[in-house]
């Protein structure tokens, strides 16, 4: 073999090593006793004077150069662990990589903390369930059938006469069925309407029944139990303002607004330069439903009497957060949600 093959193929050979096991059999085959250029180097002696010098140096020349390369391969191949170039491609001392753990939904954080405020003033927490029947949704909240205020529920039939409850309130009789006073009950849930959906509107939101009955319950206590909500909720100190509503299963009833906490009641787009946002309905548990219930109340003998409301709670998310659109909650969007 010509020498400059033999040198060429050397490099490549200890460049394609891929441990030290594979560079010393690399070694010997060349530069060992018997190795390819330790022969030529020995055949050497039977060429003419002059031929020998000159072939001598440059075989000499390049028996250094692939003992050098060797020698780097070796430390190469010393540092990435003798076992081969896989091992090379791996840093050993990066930092790992940070496992991104899950999350609670906004809303979850927000009834979970409602949940919190209320135990707190000791109330307990009630469910009821999402497919209801005509009679709990609407007739024993005295809305009877042909009733026009029947229509401020789109609701969202099921077969014989079940459909999704359009609002937590049919718990209040649930509850009232089988428990004596007094308690006190918050119901957080879902309910549904048939609705057009917009970024204040959609099919399905959260709702968060409340109501306590008592011998002597009355709206003093329903406005100072609602402030303490307020506070505790926005932590910041929030005015409230209780406006006539009606619902037909109270009565009076009332629409409560609260200041506003983007601007603090001096008037912005969101309040509508108002000052105010409407944030809940409630009123006085009306007799027809405490009766339909099978609790006896009777303003003479001053038996039970107690309040109820209704908060929104995606629209308590969405003051909280400033989140403008209430679809946002319900679109799995990871760039919404990884931000809570
Ligand atoms: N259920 C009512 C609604 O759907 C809210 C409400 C609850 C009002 C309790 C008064 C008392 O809007």
């Amino acid at each position: 073999m010509d020498i400059k093959e033999l040198r060429i193929k050397a490099q490549e050979d200890i460049k394609s090593a891929q441990n030290l096991d594979e560079l010393n059999k690399i070694f010997k085959k060349y530069l060992g006793k018997r190795g390819e250029l330790t022969l030529i180097l020995r055949s050497l002696k039977n060429l003419p004077d002059k031929q020998r010098k000159e072939q001598g140096r440059i075989t000499n020349k390049i028996k250094q150069e692939i003992e050098t390369e060797l020698q780097n391969q070796k430390q190469r191949l010393q540092v990435s662990g003798s076992t081969g170039k896989f091992q090379e491609s791996i840093d050993i001392s990066a930092p790992g990589r940070k496992i991104t753990i899950g999350h609670l939904h906004p809303l979850t954080l927000v009834r979970r903390q409602t949940e919190e405020i209320f135990q707190n003033m000791g109330f307990s927490v009630v469910e009821g369930p999402e497919i209801e029947t005509e009679w709990y949704n609407f007739d024993a909240l005295n809305i009877p059938k042909d009733h026009p205020a029947r229509d401020a529920w789109d609701t969202l039939w099921l077969k014989n006469k079940l459909l999704l409850r359009t609002h937590t309130s049919p718990v209040q009789i649930r509850y009232m069925q089988k428990h004596h006073p007094p308690f006190r009950i918050i119901v957080p849930g879902r309910v549904f309407r048939h609705e057009a959906t917009d970024a204040s509107h959609d099919v399905q939101f959260y709702h968060l029944e409340g109501l306590m009955i008592g011998k002597d319950v009355s709206v003093a206590n329903f406005r100072a139990i609602i402030g303490e909500f307020f506070q505790k909720f926005f932590n910041k100190d929030i005015k409230i303002r209780l406006r006539p509503g009606f619902f037909p299963f109270v009565e009076p009833g009332f629409e409560i607004d609260i200041s506003c906490i983007v601007c603090q009641g001096k008037g912005c787009s969101v309040c509508k330069r108002t000052g105010w946002v409407e944030t809940l309905g409630a009123g006085m548990v009306h007799p027809s439903v405490l009766k339909n219930s099978g609790i006896i109340s009777n303003s003479m003998t001053g038996r039970w009497q107690g309040f109820a409301f209704g908060i929104g709670l995606d629209r308590l998310a969405m003051m909280k957060y400033k989140i403008d659109d209430i679809r946002l909650f319900y679109s799995s969007d990871l760039r919404f949600l990884k931000q809570f």
